[in-house]
């Protein structure tokens, strides 16, 4: 047995599990009509959330989710910045704009994606979030996916790549491949927030987009 001075870690708190292996896949499809209805049963159900140290370390608003019910691509993002904390949207801050700066070079609008992240509420001074935080947080991401049932997932970022993958990798090895998320194809990219830090990156970045793209037949816009 381990020494009183050295206790073993609690395994829940280290062990990543991916989506995949959370949970079985749902028994049946939600029909595309009962899409919106179940994503607002999800939100009923986290309520006012204190099911994590996030609920009492000055959260305003709890950030459920954006976009269509029913969409074809899902951006899953780490956790509410400050502006998103207030407005309890999503990307709505400077990482925000150019996420939507990225969605409309893709040639879609924000309000044809879905728009989430591994946890609902803010960490304090926008610190990565805690595996306890995380693992509470992410049964009603899954479920949400779920519902939405996207062709796609671009995970933003190493924080929102771990978790729905369940491998503690970097970001440099998960880019540029096909991974798979409760049906979904899903690609890794760089975060919006790390893009605004190193802009020399998002030619890399447009190239993960560009994968996508073929992916879902798009095309980028023209005059751009
Ligand atoms: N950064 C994130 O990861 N998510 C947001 O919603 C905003 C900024």
């Amino acid at each position: 047995a381990p020494a009183a001075s050295s206790p073993r870690p609690d395994p829940s708190l280290l062990t990543l599990v991916s989506f995949d292996k959370l949970a079985p896949p749902p028994a049946a499809p939600v029909p595309p009509a009962e899409r919106a209805g179940a994503l607002r049963a999800i939100r009923e159900d986290i309520g006012d959330c204190t099911r994590c140290p996030l609920a009492y370390a000055g959260r305003h608003k709890i950030v459920f989710g954006d976009g269509s019910p029913t969409a074809q691509l899902m951006f899953v993002g780490e956790g509410p910045g400050a502006d998103e904390d207030m407005q309890g949207l999503p990307f709505v801050g400077k990482a925000g704009q150019l996420l939507n700066n990225m969605i409309a070079a893709m040639g879609l609008k924000r309000e044809e994606v879905y728009i989430a992240n591994i946890v609902k509420c803010r960490p304090p001074g926008n610190r990565v979030p805690e595996p306890v935080e995380a693992n509470t947080c992410s049964q009603f991401l899954l479920r949400q996916i779920d519902v939405v049932q996207p062709q796609v997932i671009v995970a933003l970022g190493s924080t929102a790549a771990i978790y729905l993958l369940g491998v503690r990798r970097s970001l440099s090895s998960l880019r540029g491949y096909w991974h798979s998320c409760r049906g979904a194809k899903l690609a890794v990219t760089y975060h919006p927030a790390f893009l605004l830090r190193d802009p020399r990156q998002k030619a890399e970045a447009w190239k993960d987009l560009q994968m996508v793209m073929a992916e879902l037949g798009l095309t980028a816009p023209k005059g751009k």
